[in-house]
């Protein structure tokens, strides 16, 4: 298991993704009030980057900016064929520092 800082979460756009290089994996980080998210950048649908979506704050999805796909950032599934998920990542608050957990 490997951590990654993301930034500063007094830093970070709210609302907007943020791209992190991860080892091999690049990471799509959102904050949302409170909370932040981490899902793969890649959508799974065919591969646009998903940290350049648009973000619906009240309902915590990104809206994919190639076909519009919404993924929940909450649990990773689109919206509404819940069925399909993206795969998410483990991102944690630690005073100001956001950390990535691979
Ligand atoms: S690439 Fe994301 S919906 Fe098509």
């Amino acid at each position: 298991m490997q951590e990654y800082l993301v930034g500063k979460f007094s830093e970070l756009p709210e609302g907007k993704g943020v791209a992190v290089e991860a080892g091999r994996s690049t990471v799509a980080v959102f904050k949302i009030g409170s909370e932040v998210f981490a899902i793969s950048n890649a959508c799974p649908h065919k591969g646009a980057s998903l940290c350049e979506g648009e973000v619906v704050c009240e309902s915590k999805i990104v809206r994919c900016p190639w076909h519009h796909w919404n993924w929940r950032l909450d649990d990773g599934a689109l919206e509404p064929d819940t069925r399909q998920h993206l795969r998410q990542y483990n991102v944690f608050v630690d005073g100001d520092d956001v950390i990535l957990r691979l």
